[in-house]
């Protein structure tokens, strides 16, 4: 089956179980208490309080050293200790999406280190990128990780080392949902 589109359904009920949710920059999200993920095959309706729809994609930025590199010590998602997550959605700004695609590269890795730094906090952290700008969502990008609780604070360190990067002064909405795997 082609599973490429991910719907994140936040509502009353779901797997994931929301701990926190922080609007960073921009509008907050409707709060919920927790959130369900469903791949699809197509674009489906929202059946919660809403739902944030995304698809896997090629690699834009990253170059053949940096892929081979994530490929050697990356995990999967679904690792039996990684309780934690974190839905991250993200929306870059105009002036970011003006810019030619070398330029971008040049502002996330060679001034921002995204890759670079992110590679430090593997295989703890477990990432998962969507997209969703080309399909008219709110956001441009879906950004999931799942993580022991041994590991939250890693995870924090990680968030604010990027948020303090040239990259997120393109970043214009940002919404931090935390979340731990229902028992
Ligand atoms: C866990 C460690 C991380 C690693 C190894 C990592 C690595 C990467 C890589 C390689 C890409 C480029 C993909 C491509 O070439 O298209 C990317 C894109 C991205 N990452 Fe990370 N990342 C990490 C953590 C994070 C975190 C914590 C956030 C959010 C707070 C984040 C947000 C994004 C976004 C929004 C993009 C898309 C950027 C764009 O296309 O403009 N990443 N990441």
């Amino acid at each position: 089956m082609d599973a490429s589109f991910i719907h994140f359904t936040g509502g009353q009920t779901g797997a994931w179980q929301v701990t926190g949710m922080t609007p960073v920059i921009g509008p907050a999200l409707d709060a919920v208490a927790a959130i369900d993920l469903h791949t699809a095959t197509e674009l489906l309706p929202s059946n919660g309080t809403w739902t944030l729809r995304g698809f896997s994609s090629n690699v834009r930025y990253a170059e053949k050293t940096e892929v081979e590199q994530l490929r050697a010590i990356q995990s999967g998602l679904g690792r039996p200790e990684a309780i934690c997550a974190a839905l991250i959605p993200i929306r870059k700004s105009a002036a970011w999406w003006a810019l030619a695609q070398d330029e971008r590269r040049q502002i996330f890795e060679a001034q921002s280190h995204h890759t670079a730094t992110g590679l430090q906090y593997l295989p703890a952290i477990a990432r998962k990128l969507y997209h969703c700008r080309d399909i008219g969502e709110p956001f441009d990008f879906l950004t999931w990780f799942e993580y022991a609780p041994m590991h939250e604070s890693a995870f924090d360190a990680l968030v604010a080392a990027l948020r303090q990067s040239p990259e997120w002064q393109y970043v214009d909405w940002e919404v931090d949902i935390r979340l731990t795997l229902q028992a």
